[in-house]
């Protein structure tokens, strides 16, 4: 919050200024939205079961069994390396923590409603994401095979 008031005023000087180009408005512009994007994105854990998470390294038996839940109940909709229904699943982890990531899974009703970067994406692909009944376990596996491809 405290960044965003600051890059407000930051534009409002600039702008206030006046004898700035347009080109430099515009990219003021991009610059506050970008960084509100990247402070929200990196700290977002979501709404959920899942509060904190450590990640260990990678596990080959859990990657293993979180592809075979992955085919299962989730390659109707998200392909890997391009976009289906729903997003491409790969780089998730570049883009979301690992317990946004799964209280999306777990809780994507709730995540839809309230969460601001899970509404962005309902908008953008015009289609919820059904709850598919996985345990904490399955998702957890899922993430896994997730972190494999990322
Ligand atoms: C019926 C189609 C459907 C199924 C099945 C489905 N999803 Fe989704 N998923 C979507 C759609 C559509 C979105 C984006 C829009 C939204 O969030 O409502 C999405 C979004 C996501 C996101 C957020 C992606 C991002 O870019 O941040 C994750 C993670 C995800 N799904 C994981 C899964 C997992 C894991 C499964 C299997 C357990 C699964 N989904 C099953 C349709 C589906």
């Amino acid at each position: 919050m405290k960044v965003k008031m600051t890059l407000v005023i930051l534009a409002l000087i600039v702008l206030g200024c006046g004898n700035e180009p347009p080109i430099n408005k515009g990219l003021v512009k991009y610059t506050m939205e970008d960084s509100e994007l990247l402070l929200l994105t990196k700290n977002d854990k979501g709404i959920g079961p899942i509060k904190e998470l450590e990640l260990a390294p990678l596990n080959s038996i859990m990657v293993r069994d979180g592809e075979t839940v992955f085919r299962a109940k989730c390659s109707a909709c998200h392909r890997i390396g391009q976009r289906f229904i729903g997003p491409d699943v790969t780089g998730l982890l570049d883009r979301r923590t690992p317990e946004w990531i799964m209280n999306m899974i777990l809780n994507p009703e709730q995540m839809i409603q309230e969460n601001v970067q899970a509404r962005k994406l309902l908008m953008e692909y015009g289609a919820p994401m059904g709850n598919q009944s996985l345990t904490e376990g399955q998702a957890r596996l899922v993430l896994e095979y997730f972190r494999s491809i990322n």
